[in-house]
């Protein structure tokens, strides 16, 4: 067989979204070499799917090897995880030094970073790459999230900006930084959008139970929104899955069981958060509020032991439409809080592992292609484009004056639903953290006197910061105390 190098890139991994991205790339004027482990799947591919195009194929990593010009691309779009670190030692005695390995998969950032070592060692050039917007996104522009050995970047840069989805002519991928930020930043894309599926769906459980609103009432409700500052795909997809009807003419989103499911993206910006000690408080209720849907069965037990509270719901059902634009100013001024809890989660991130990211060229990312996809990122890169060192998302007039002009509303609906009863765990904690970053004083004074009494942990005094103290508190205890320590 002769083996000629045609090929701009390799994709290994012929599931929907590397098929996707392999048909993408085509659509730009690339040549692509499809691999897949099975390799009828290969065959599939080039006589369905990809009949027509200059897409080739190959039967053996040596073949797919072969037909690839230098320096070499090979993306891989398969599971995250062992299959990742197997395709790369299968890969690494048939490549040259300067040849490029992509991973495209959901890996977390921690493996990116191994790999992004070991395979520099070796002379390799290695790129951890989020991608999201799903199948229809891979297909026709995803959010590209890029990071690992800076010098594959101008290798893989045409391409990658050719195919990513676009605001304007702006690419939606841009360099992210070293090892693993390209998948960092991506966990932490998956686990903003877990806090905006939560708070869409607070905001439908208030119109649905407290102002007992239909359904196709609240995918018109919706509708609007997206016409305003909430404009974005999962207010989109909201609106158009209320009006959704079933056979029998029902909304179906109301025959689904209440019990939702993870992966683990958000969990892990979670578990990277609290590593960090940052307040990511909006992300992590998300992830537990998800938890505790799951737990159906002893809900619907506590459900016949705790009514709800017996409310005259007639104020709100009256007055639909006040209290619709309450809602969506809680839902607005909460939204920006878990942007600005995961911006400052990148920034201590980057503190941490030495990146140089770009917090505005990271909002554009976001901004077309990916599920968080919005207008309100427009307004982030516009921040950071105005103060690249801007300290926290709040404080830029911008969101300042968005969160002053909401505040009333967002009190007053999380106010009624804890009269009704009806759950908000993120309304309710964007706005306890809210409340606690603009406080000069927290009551963490009495924590600090707790904590020296019961176990001579020290605390310092607000006229001399820096010193550590201990106090006889009892009268009994000894003067040792124990060594310091933060958390
Ligand atoms: C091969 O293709 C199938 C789907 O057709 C996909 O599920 C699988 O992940 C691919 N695997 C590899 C390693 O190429
Ligand atoms: C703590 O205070 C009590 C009562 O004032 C005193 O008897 C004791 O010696 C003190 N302990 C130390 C270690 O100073």
């Amino acid at each position: 067989m002769s083996t000629e190098a045609v090929a701009d890139i390799a994709l290994i991994g012929l599931a929907v979204m590397g098929q996707n991205i392999i048909l993408n790339m085509n659509d730009h004027g690339f040549v692509v070499c499809a691999y897949n482990r099975t390799t009828e799947k290969v065959d599939k591919f080039l006589a369905n799917e990809a009949k027509g195009t200059n897409i080739v194929g190959a039967k053996s990593l040596e073949e797919m090897v072969a037909k690839l010009k230098k320096p070499r691309r090979v993306m891989m779009l398969v599971k995250a995880g062992s299959a990742v670190d197997s395709f790369i030692e299968q890969l690494v005695p048939l490549l040259e030094k300067g040849d490029i390995i992509i991973d495209g998969g959901n890996s977390e950032y921690t493996d990116s970073q191994r790999r992004c070592k070991t395979l520099s060692d070796k002379g390799f050039l290695f790129v951890g790459c989020g991608v999201s917007g799903g199948e229809e996104g891979a297909r026709y522009g995803p959010s590209l999230m890029p990071g690992g050995c800076a010098g594959a970047w101008p290798h893989v840069k045409d391409i990658f900006q050719a195919i990513s989805a676009k605001v304007g002519s702006d690419p939606c991928c841009d360099w992210v930084g070293s090892d693993g930020a390209g998948h960092y930043v991506k966990m932490v894309h998956n686990g903003i959008e877990y806090g905006d599926m939560q708070l869409i769906c607070e905001a439908y459980d208030l119109m649905k139970n407290g102002l007992g609103l239909s359904n196709d009432e609240m995918s018109k409700v919706f509708a609007d929104w997206n016409k305003g500052e909430l404009d974005s795909f999962l207010i989109e997809i909201s609106s158009e899955i209320m009006a959704f009807k079933d056979k029998d003419g029902g909304p179906l989103v109301e025959k689904i069981r209440d019990a939702a499911g993870q992966k683990g993206t958000g969990k892990w910006t979670a578990i990277s958060a609290l590593d960090k000690g940052m307040p990511v408080t909006l992300i992590g209720e998300s992830v537990f509020a998800r938890c505790l849907s799951s737990l159906k069965d002893e809900r619907t037990a506590a459900s016949k032991v705790f009514p709800a509270p017996s409310v005259d719901l007639s104020k709100y059902k009256s007055n639909t439409k006040e209290y619709i634009e309450q809602i969506r100013q809680a839902l607005y001024a909460s939204k920006i809080i878990s942007y600005a809890q995961g911006f400052m989660l990148l920034k201590e991130a980057a503190k941490t592992y030495n990146w140089e990211l770009n917090y505005g060229s990271i909002a554009l990312m976001w901004r077309g292609g990916c599920i968080i996809r919005s207008r309100f990122l427009g307004n982030i890169k516009e921040a950071f484009d105005k103060n690249p060192s801007l300290q926290n998302l709040l404080m830029d007039d911008f969101f300042k004056n968005a969160i002053l002009s909401c505040q009333v509303s967002w009190r007053k609906v999380i106010g009624m639903a804890a009269e009704i009863g009806v759950p908000t765990p993120a309304f309710s904690c964007a706005l306890a953290f809210f409340d606690g970053y603009r406080s000069e004083r927290l009551p963490a004074n009495l924590i600090q006197a707790q904590r020296d009494y019961f176990g001579a942990h020290t605390y310092e005094l607000l006229s001399n910061p820096g010193t550590f103290i201990h106090t006889n508190w009892t009268g009994r205890g000894g003067d040792v105390s124990a060594s310091t320590y933060s958390a």
